[in-house]
């Protein structure tokens, strides 16, 4: 077989330092992660239905080779899996596979499966190793890495949860082939977030190549996909508890994009559409609160349309219920919300809410 090139990622969290590897046909080739694997007899692997049907086992078959014993469990897709019920049978299931607190956790899936997986592995048994092999582009450059897990609640989501990092993160951009277009679309958004946020040269990159990336180009996806991990794990090492202000940098397009998301009902628009949208939000309001270019506004735009992405705040969402489900953010501090506003391209503050009025002006793009 024709040898793999394999981009290591290292995240420097002291004792819960990890790396992520991203090779094309990576799940092929578990000697990528053999150093990992060999600590482990027994895995347990948590996916979903699309994804469990699609590769659920290629990879025990793979695992095999390295592992005495692996169970699985195949969960609903989509959000509805992120909830207690779901969490309490996937406990139940590993105390019935006799899983003890040597047992390796696998979440083969997207986001949901990530943070599903993730928040029972924090928990089993005061917590059990995760091995994170996120199969859509969103999980890929962002959920699998940081270690954010939880569950949601009726009251809203990612109510419960923990920080949990992974002992490792597997990443195999073919995966992405299989992907509905539209997810593919959605995790974009999370992409063009990175360059926004944190590198001018990264999302120059990112105009430059957008016809290859509705292609789904292999090579320009893996490079894609190993800038956003490197970009997320110098914010993670940062900040890993979301302390300092470091972290929430990465909630860019979030308080808008959560609003939308909630009025319209969950699943109505996806989150990357959402998250779509709250930037072009931001990047107006930033505008008109401290001179942010609207040439620069326009590129934010321009780039999120060409890949595919909304950009207008829906029709029929009142501005006073958008700025109302703005302030229920539960990344408030101190009962205030914060919002990331772009300075430049490649550059954003945190800053206080600057008034009913200001963020209101920010949501006239219908
Ligand atoms: P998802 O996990 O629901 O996956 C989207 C859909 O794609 C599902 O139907 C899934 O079955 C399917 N799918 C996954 N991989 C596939 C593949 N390779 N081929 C075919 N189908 C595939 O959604 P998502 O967008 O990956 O994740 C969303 C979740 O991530 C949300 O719950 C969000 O809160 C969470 N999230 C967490 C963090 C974090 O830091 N922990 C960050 C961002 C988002
Ligand atoms: N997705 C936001 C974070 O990991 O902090």
């Amino acid at each position: 077989m024709a040898k793999i090139v394999c981009q290591k990622i290292p995240v420097n969290l002291a004792n819960r330092s990890y790396t992520i590897s991203i090779a094309p046909k990576s799940l092929d080739q578990l000697e990528l992660i053999g150093d990992l694997l060999e600590k482990y007899s027994h895995a347990f692997i948590v996916t979903d239905a699309n994804v469990g049907k699609l590769y659920l086992a290629k990879l025990k078959r793979r695992l095999k080779k390295h592992l005495e014993q692996i169970d699985s469990t195949v969960c609903p897709a989509g959000e509805r899996a992120k909830v207690m019920e779901i969490a309490y049978s996937i406990w139940q299931k590993m105390v019935g596979a006799e899983c003890d607190r040597k047992t390796l956790l696998i979440a083969l899936g997207g986001g949901v499966v990530g943070d599903l997986a993730g928040f029972v592995a924090a928990t089993f048994m005061r917590g059990v190793d995760l091995l994170q092999i996120p199969t859509t582009l969103l999980a890929q450059v962002d959920s699998s890495v940081g270690g954010k897990t939880g569950i949601n609640l009726p009251q809203g989501k990612n109510l419960v949860g923990a920080f949990w990092q992974p002992k490792g993160v597997l990443i195999d951009p073919e995966v992405l082939a299989t992907l509905p277009d539209r997810e593919y679309r959605a995790g974009l958004a999370e992409v063009v977030k990175y360059g926004v946020i944190l590198s001018a040269e990264f999302f120059e990159f990112l105009e430059q190549q957008t016809e290859a990336i509705q292609q789904r180009d292999s090579q320009v996806l893996s490079h894609i996909i190993a800038e956003c991990c490197r970009l997320k794990a110098s914010v993670v090492v940062e900040d890993e508890f979301e302390t300092t202000g470091h972290r929430a940098r990465l909630n860019f397009g979030h308080t808008y994009g959560h609003a939308f998301e909630f009025l319209l009902g969950y699943g109505e628009l996806l989150h990357g559409e959402a998250v779509a949208i709250g930037m072009c939000c931001a990047a107006l309001l930033a505008q008109h609160t401290s001179g942010f270019s609207n040439a620069e506004t326009e590129r934010i735009q321009l780039l999120l349309q060409t890949l595919g992405l909304p950009t207008k705040v829906p029709a029929g969402l009142p501005a006073s219920e958008i700025i109302r489900a703005m302030q229920c953010d539960k990344k408030k501090v101190n009962k205030s919300v914060q919002l990331v506003l772009p300075s430049a391209i490649g550059n954003v503050t945190l800053v206080a809410w600057p008034g009913d009025e200001q963020v209101a002006s920010a949501l006239t793009n219908r």
